[in-house]
């Protein structure tokens, strides 16, 4: 969790003032990833004296503080400048300022760090240095790499191999768990140094002049350059340097940040670092190392890519939320997820990413599906129409209990890894482990360039546009509609299907058109909250087969982002147990569109009402057998598997003007993130 900036100039000249409004605006935008504390860390009077400033809650609340501090000289000029900014999702101590990050060596703040993850031997390192003698400030894990740096340079000071990338490699080689973070030293000012082994980190890169190459060459330690590089020694020298054309050193700004979105308004070109590189930025120059030998299939530089966002994308427009932005663009993010891979006149469809692993996928024993929250739910919500039409057993599994489990996986497996951020620690752990194994590894994320989209064998992007409201609406539609377009590429060779595929394929064509319809009952849907949900303490969402998954992401939806307890039944499982709480305080939503499994949610309906439950209904806009005491919820109707798309809509809005009306902060709902990074 957790979000990490840092702003760098090189020949350029800023003043103080506009790089803190750099540091504030990387971390607003990065504030989805984690909210109870920031802090950043500047430059003071001279490249030896580094300002800290932190602040518990929000980045405004650190903007307040900073702007109010009347000894700060706001115009003082920096020609070449290294600063730092963290908001933090608490792991390890109580969000406090004591506790926010950026961690210092001392009071001197010889070294300065901000830090994503968990260092999980920290108690062993913290003890280790108390006994040396090192006074810790903070209840974190974080503040044992400042104190380890100041140490491990002390121990070896004069020694002339002590660059500042050799003395990181030394500290990193001394952590266990996961971490991205970014260090600033006084010993080696106008120097940062940026690592990470399982968490995101990019760098972005901005000169006035065009590049000379677009890739930085990896540095394997002295001796062995040549002898994993097919690059001409002189060219690859020059990435380093971000030469311009006309060979000269240039003026530069870096950006580092855990996502794009915080790099996006400032420049396009970036490049994502792997685990345990060790990117070292001085004069201007980046230089990526290795922390140890590679085994020889690391690539041997890093691409300098071109993103793809736009800022508008993570701007909130007219809306309030972004929750409710993500909620509107789902009519075009679905559309974007089906661009240019279905042929609605020939009923085809085209993943590039799968066309090469598609026998094998065909052919394997079973396939599993591995996600958390929300992704889990996308699994579900398909699970069926997947075995329909590619007749292998599959099944769900969440990551974190796929691994307690330790479940046997076999090369004949193919198993598909669902995550919006493609960062999720518990499904990239999960992933290794079916790597590991030897099952084909299947991504399917919203984040080109995340750990799962790279350590997978092969995928799907689901395309559905940058999602920053911590509860997932537009990637939860995206994830549905990519995998049923997964089942419909792999069920293309069976002729006996043709009908049902067509059914499916004209259904997607339609469903922007649904989704607006389904958006229209918006305001309904707020009147409904006001008048009945609203000061309830509980909500019970049941319903069966395909609806079963919409029961569960609509209850996840509204715990998450509203705080009222909310639970989704298997209407199966009615009279096994949950028929127990009904009466007539329960509020009840019963979806009930018509599908094959329509008579048994009637019967479940009875069920409900016979215990005189008063349950809301959701069903489809023709449905004339519902009696007028019910107060309903209609959606246009559409084919069996994609009705939950449909159904999950309104409950999403439900969910959304709930939270609205709890007063909660409804892109940051408390003791969540977006991007849970650790375990
Ligand atoms: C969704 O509303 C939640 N915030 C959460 O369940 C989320 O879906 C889960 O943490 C998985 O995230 P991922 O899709 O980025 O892997
Ligand atoms: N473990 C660190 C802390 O508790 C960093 C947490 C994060 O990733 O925000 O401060």
């Amino acid at each position: 969790m957790c979000g990490i900036f840092a702003y760098l100039n090189y020949l350029v000249e800023k003043d103080r003032r506009e790089i803190i409004k750099n540091l504030l605006t990387g971390l607003s935008r990065l504030e989805y990833r984690g909210y109870d504390s920031a802090g950043i860390a500047i430059d003071g009077e001279s490249e030896t004296d580094v300002l800290l400033f932190k602040q518990v809650g929000k980045v405004a609340a650190l903007k307040a503080k900073i702007d109010a501090d009347t000894n700060l000289n706001f115009d003082k000029k920096f020609m070449s400048h290294v600063s730092m900014a963290h908001t933090r999702w608490a792991t390890h101590g109580q969000p406090s300022e004591r506790n926010s990050h950026p961690h210092r060596s001392d009071p001197k703040s010889e070294f300065t760090v901000v830090h994503n993850g968990i260092i999980t031997n920290y108690k062993e390192l913290r003890t280790l240095l108390e006994k040396k003698g090192y006074q810790f400030e903070s209840d974190t894990d974080t503040e044992c790499i400042a104190k380890l740096a100041k140490y491990v340079y002390d121990s070896q000071k004069g020694s002339k191999f002590l660059s500042f990338t050799n003395l990181i490699k030394a500290v990193c080689k001394e952590l266990e768990g996961a971490f991205a973070m970014l260090l600033k030293s006084t010993h080696y000012p106008n120097e940062m140094i940026a690592t990470r082994r399982g968490s995101p980190l990019l760098i972005g890169v901005r000169t006035a002049k065009k590049l000379k190459v677009d890739f930085v060459d990896v540095e394997f330690g002295a001796g062995d350059i040549t002898a994993v590089s097919a690059e001409p020694a002189v060219k690859r020298d020059q990435s380093r340097a971000f030469l311009s054309e006309d060979g000269l050193p240039q003026q530069i700004e870096y950006f580092l940040a855990s996502d794009p979105s915080a790099i996006v308004e400032h420049t396009k070109r970036v490049l994502y670092l792997e685990d345990d590189d060790i990117a070292h930025i001085n004069e201007g120059e980046l230089h990526i190392h290795r922390l140890r030998r590679d085994d020889g299939n690391q690539s041997s530089f890093r691409t300098i890519q071109t993103l793809e966002m736009e800022l508008a994308e993570i701007m909130k427009g007219s809306f309030d939320h972004f929750m409710q932005k993500e909620i509107y663009e789902q009519p075009e993010s679905v559309v974007n997820t089906m661009r240019g891979r279905v042929n609605f006149e020939e009923n085809k469809v085209t993943l590039g990413g799968l066309k090469q692993y598609l026998a094998t996928i065909r052919r394997c024993r079973r396939i599993l599906f591995v996600a958390c929250g929300t992704s889990f739910h996308s699994c579900l919500a398909t699970r069926a129409i997947f075995e329909e039409l590619t007749e292998i057993p599959c099944q769900g599994e969440l990551a974190s209990d796929f691994l307690d489990r330790k479940t046997p996986i076999f090369r004949d497996d193919v198993c598909v890894f669902v995550s919006q951020s493609g960062e999720t620690a518990d499904t990239i752990l999960a992933l290794r482990y079916c790597l590991e194994r030897g099952a084909l590894c299947v991504g399917v994320t919203n984040t080109v360039g995340s750990s799962i989209s790279r350590e997978t064998q092969c995928g799907i992007h689901i395309n559905a546009g940058p999602e920053i409201g911590v509860a997932s609406t537009k990637a939860y539609t995206s994830q549905y509609v990519a995998l049923i377009l997964m089942a419909l590429q792999l069920s293309e060779d069976k002729i006996s299907l043709m009908e049902r595929r067509k059914q499916i394929i004209n259904d997607l064509y339609e469903l922007p058109r649904y989704i607006k319809e389904t958006l229209a009952i918006d305001a309904s849907l707020k009147q409904l909250a006001k008048d009945v949900l609203h000061k309830e303490k509980s909500l019970l969402i049941m319903g069966r087969g395909y609806q079963n998954a919409t029961c569960l992401e609509a209850a996840l939806k509204i715990k998450e982002v509203s705080y009222m307890h909310s639970e989704g039944i298997l209407a199966g499982e009615l009279k096994h147990g949950p028929l127990a709480l009904i009466d007539e305080n329960m509020p009840v939503i019963l979806i009930m569109t018509k599908d094959s499994l329509y008579p048994k949610v009637q019967s479940a309906l009875q069920q409900v009402t016979a215990r005189k439950g008063r349950p809301i209904i959701i069903c489809n806009k023709d449905d004339t057998g519902i009696s007028a005491d019910f107060k309903t919820i209609r959606v246009p109707q559409a084919v069996d598997c994609l009705q939950g798309i449909l159904t999950i809509i309104p409950l999403q809005l439900l969910s959304y003007h709930l939270a609205c009306l709890n007063g909660v902060d409804v892109d940051f709902p408390r003791n969540l993130a977006k991007s849970v990074t650790v375990e």
